[in-house]
This record gives structure tokens, C-alpha cells and sequence, in this order.
């Protein structure tokens, strides 16, 4: 009878299905939205179904596939499942697959990495197609038939809106006291009818606690009990730790230059290990009265929050370990008032980020001498993850950082190169890089002056000489000096590790 207590909306009770009834209500060949960002809020039950679906057709020689859009990363039972039934055509935006990575990796499945807030606004403007289907999980539904949200936010109110049909997955495992955490702003509009999002500070709530949904399209409700599924992040190590000591103190020298004040400004920390260990060196610090305008909760970040450093933090989802969600849910009336999920267009609001003058910190894969930065690409050509939100926040940042440890696989790369093999932040999106060698401060600075900085700072002490090598050698060769490069050697480095598994390449 729970559950019922949860679709509080009487008139949905003949909606109520199982998954497997649910999954063959999506059309094959068809795009289906789904909720679901990091690990948090993913439908949990119907991709299953979906996938199970996918497989006996396969059998049967009917084999068919969908399109997948969520708002970012989800889990094994969504994209896990649905890549290993070989049933997504094309998948948008952010992902951390495995089973996924390695098929696009190996060309057998499309994938579209845009910016997380352009995906919204892509899908209002019909560049995306037609959506088919929602899959959204919820909290619950309440007796007008408003619905809870669960533990993110995504682009769910887009799918809700856009799709012919939804599918609602009831989550029971979502504590009820998520009611009232969410923020969702009704107000975007496409151009020409656009207006300012009224947002001055990170706490500023603008919409309804619930999203809304035209009853005649919900075509089922499906009752679900099972957990979000985040992983453990790793124990802070050395190399973490140097790199947050580095941006401390560099925060530190920013508030004697008068640049900054003890409060900061919004701090939006990326995904991973290192912005986690960011956000726990920033609790053994002496700043006071932070705020975050950011993408997604860590563990970090949760902790931050109970130091009393941190008054207040805006995002689009949670991204916890399975300890840190558990001491969420168990104080969920603590932290109401001071943590707001907003939809992912507005999180990460290109408009607001520069409003507020976000302290934008994001992983890398590697960056070149002259501060071009490259965060999804292995090697120029497999993909790693996505963009996700780090070109959202790193160009309309008050400063955006840009982490990355100085060698990867054992010391076999270096994540400073001469050219980077595809570049998702340009040079001019890029302030400051910081490895556990050190920090180099870009801004105000030329290429060749930045190239300096970032070798002499940031690359590992082993690799500088190669590098200041090539540095000169293109100082001499170049056809232009303004960013000196030998156009026959900039990707050697690369080239060198997939040939013999080593940078520098052996001259
Ligand atoms: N060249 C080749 N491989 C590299 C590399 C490089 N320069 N640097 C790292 N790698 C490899 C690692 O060895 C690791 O491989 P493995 O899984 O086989 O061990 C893999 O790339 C991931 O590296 P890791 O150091 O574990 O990454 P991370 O968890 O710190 O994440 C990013 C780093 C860049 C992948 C991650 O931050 C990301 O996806 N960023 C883009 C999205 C983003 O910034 N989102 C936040 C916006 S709000």
C-alpha cells in the first residue's frame, strides 16, 4: 500500500504497469528522453525491460535499436544494459559508460557530446528530431498530479514537455523528504521571446518544487524500489591533495591581490577524484561562508556543507558515494533549506555562470604549452566520458581552472604536450592549469608566455626538457611565432605513445 501512498493521483492508478508492459509501449527505432544525471534519478526498471525486450527481438531476427537521451551519465541498467543488447543508435549528451565507450570506440554506436545546458534548448528548437518517449523517474506523484522529482533533475522537465508519450517510474527507495529540494523554472523561452533567468545568487529559487505533466500523455506508471548506483570515490591521494594545496593557495593570493574576498564567489566543482579532493581541501581551510552555483553534489561538497563552510549549493543532481548518499537521506530536513536541484539548462545557465562569476574547477585529459585544453579524448580519437558542464562553466567563469595530475599510465604520458589532440576549451577559455607540479597562471599572459609557465610549472620535471626542446626547436622552425609549432612533430607525442606506448617519442 506504500506505494500507492506514493501516486497520490487517483486517476493514474489504471496506468500502473509492470516495466516489461512499459518497455513495449516505446516504438522501435524511436527516441526515448530519460531522467537520469551522474548515477542519480535514472529510470531504473524499463531500460531493463527495454533491453530484455531488444534481446529476445534480436533472436527473432527483428533486431531494433532507439535513440537514448538523458541528462548526463547514468548507470549499468540503463546505458550498461542497452549498449550490451547492442540497442542504442545514438546516444546524447554526457556518458561513463564502459560497455558504451568501448562501442563508439569501436564505430558500432553514434554518439552526440554537446554541452549539457545547449540540450534543452537544442530539443525546444527541433535541431535534436522528435522525441518519442519520456522515462522519467519520481519521487512521487501527488493528487493534481504534480511530480515529485528524485535525486536529479537533468532535463526531465524538457522531456515531460517535448515527448508524445511518458512512462513514470515511482521510486520508492527516493525518500519522500526530497519534496521541496527542487527548483523548476517554467520561464525559458526560444529567441526572440527570450528573458533574463532572475537569478542574482546561488540560493535564489525561481520555479515550483515539481514538475508538471499533461495526464493524457502518461501512458503507464511503473513501481520501482531499487538504489542509485555511485560509486565510492577513490581515497584522496598525494597528487589530489597537491593539486588542491596548489589552488588554495593560489585562492589565497587571489584575496591579497584584492581579486577575491574570504567568501569566495560560487564555486562550481566538475566530476572525479581530484574536484572531489578540491572541495575537502577547501573544508580544512580557512574560508568561510561559501556558496555553490555548480552542476553536481559530491561527497566533497556534502561535507563542505556540514563544516558550515559552505551556506548553500545549487545544482542539477547528486553524485554521491553509496556513504555519503545514506547520510544525506538520514538528515534530509538539515540540508532542505541549503541545497536547490535545478533543471540542467539552469544550472548550468551560461547567462548565470557569468552573472554570479563562478571559480569553475574541471578535470582534464591533457592541455598544450600554449593553454589549449582537452577533456574527453584519449589519444585524439577515443572517447573518454563528454564535455559534460566544463565548457559551460570554464567560459563564462570569473576563473576557470583546469586539473589534471602531470603524467598518466604509470608515467607513460604526459598530460602537457606539445598540441593537444582535440580541444574541447580553446586557449582563450582557459585561466589557470594546475597539476601537482605546480600552477600556471594564463591570464594577461601570450602564448609564448604561457607556454613558459605551463612547462616550467605544470609538466613533470622528467618531461620539461623534451618540451623546452620542442619550445625552442619551434621557436627556430616555425612558419609564425606568435604560437610557434612544428606542424610535422606537434602530434609526435601522441603518435609516439601509440606506436612504442611512451611519451616523448624517441627523436
Ligand atoms: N592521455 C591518455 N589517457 C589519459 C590521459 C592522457 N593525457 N590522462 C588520463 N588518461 C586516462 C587515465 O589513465 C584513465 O584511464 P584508465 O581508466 O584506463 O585508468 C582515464 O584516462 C581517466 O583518467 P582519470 O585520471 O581516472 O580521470 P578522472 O576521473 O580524474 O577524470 C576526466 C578526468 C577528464 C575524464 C573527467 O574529469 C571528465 O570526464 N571531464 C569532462 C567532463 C567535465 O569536466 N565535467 C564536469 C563539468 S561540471
Amino acid at each position: 500500500m506504500a506505494i500507492r501512498k506514493r501516486i497520490a493521483d487517483v486517476h493514474l492508478h489504471n496506468k500502473i504497469m509492470s516495466a516489461e508492459d512499459a518497455a513495449d509501449l516505446i516504438p522501435p527505432g524511436g527516441t526515448v528522453g530519460m531522467s537520469g544525471f551522474t548515477g542519480a534519478g535514472y529510470p531504473k526498471d524499463v531500460p531493463l525491460a527495454l533491453a530484455a525486450r531488444m534481446e529476445r527481438a534480436y533472436q527473432h531476427e527483428h533486431p531494433f535499436k532507439v535513440r537514448v537521451w538523458t541528462g548526463a551519465s547514468t548507470a549499468p541498467e540503463l546505458d550498461g544494459a542497452l549498449a550490451k543488447a547492442n540497442g542504442i543508435e545514438l546516444r546524447l549528451p554526457y556518458q561513463s559508460d564502459p560497455t558504451c565507450r568501448t562501442r563508439i570506440n569501436d564505430g558500432r554506436m553514434e554518439y552526440l557530446d554537446m554541452h549539457l545546458s545547449h540540450v534543452a534548448q537544442a530539443v525546444w528548437e527541433g535541431f535534436l528530431g522528435h522525441l518519442d518517449v519520456a522515462i522519467v523517474e519520481v519521487t512521487a506523484i501527488r493528487e493534481d498530479g504534480q511530480l515529485v522529482p528524485s535525486s536529479s533533475v537533468g532535463n526531465n522537465k524538457t522531456w515531460l514537455d517535448c515527448a508524445d508519450k511518458v512512462i513514470l517510474e515511482v521510486n520508492r527507495w527516493q525518500p519522500e523528504q526530497l519534496e521541496g529540494m527542487h527548483d523548476i523554472y517554467y520561464g525559458t523561452r526560444l529567441p526572440p521571446e527570450r528573458r533574463p533567468i532572475p537569478i542574482i545568487a546561488p540560493s535564489d529559487r525561481i520555479g515550483a518544487p515539481y514538475f508538471n505533466c499533461n495526464p493524457d500523455k502518461i501512458v503507464a506508471v511503473v513501481e520501482t524500489n531499487t538504489p542509485d548506483r555511485n560509486s565510492a570515490f577513490s581515497p584522496l591521494d598525494d597528487t589530489s591533495r597537491r593539486i588542491a594545496g596548489h589552488i588554495l593557495e593560489f585562492l589565497e593570493h587571489e584575496i591579497r591581490r584584492g581579486r577575491l574576498t574570504p567568501g569566495l564567489l560560487p564555486l562550481q566543482s566538475g566530476v572525479g577524484n581530484i574536484a572531489n579532493a578540491v572541495m575537502a581541501g577547501l573544508a580544512e581551510s580557512r574560508f568561510e561562508g561559501l556558496s555553490a552555483y555548480t552542476e553536481v553534489i559530491q561527497d566533497g561538497m556534502l561535507h563542505l556543507l556540514d563544516t558550515g563552510k559552505l551556506t548553500s549549493a545549487s545544482a542539477t543532481a547528486f553524485s554521491l558515494s553509496p556513504d555519503a548518499t545514506k547520510h544525506l537521506y538520514a538528515n534530509l530536513d538539515d540540508y532542505r533549506g541549503r541545497i536547490i536541484l535545478r533543471p540542467q539548462e539552469i544550472s548550468n545557465h551560461p547567462e548565470v555562470i557569468r552573472r554570479l562569476g563562478c571559480l569553475a574547477m574541471n578535470g582534464m585529459i591533457e592541455a598544450d604549452i600554449y593553454g589549449n585544453v582537452n577533456s574527453t579524448h584519449l589519444m585524439g580519437t577515443r572517447i573518454q566520458n563528454g564535455i559534460g558542464g566544463s565548457g559551460d562553466f570554464a567560459r563564462n567563469a570569473y576563473i576557470s581552472f583546469f586539473m589534471t595530475p602531470s603524467t598518466a599510465k604509470g608515467g607513460a604520458i604526459s598530460c602537457i604536450v606539445p598540441m593537444v589532440s582535440h580541444v574541447d576549451h580553446t586557449e582563450h577559455d582557459v585561466h589557470v592549469i594546475v597539476t601537482e607540479q605546480g600552477l600556471a597562471d594564463l591570464r594577461g599572459l601570450s602564448p609564448k608566455q604561457r607556454a613558459e609557465q605551463i612547462i616550467e610549472h605544470c609538466a613533470h620535471p622528467d618531461l620539461r626538457p623534451a618540451l623546452r626542446d620542442y619550445y625552442r626547436r619551434a621557436m627556430d622552425g616555425a612558419s609564425g611565432r606568435h604560437t610557434p609549432h612544428l606542424l610535422d612533430e606537434a602530434l609526435s607525442w601522441h603518435l609516439g605513445f601509440v606506436r612504442e606506448g611512451k611519451m616523448p617519442p624517441v627523436r
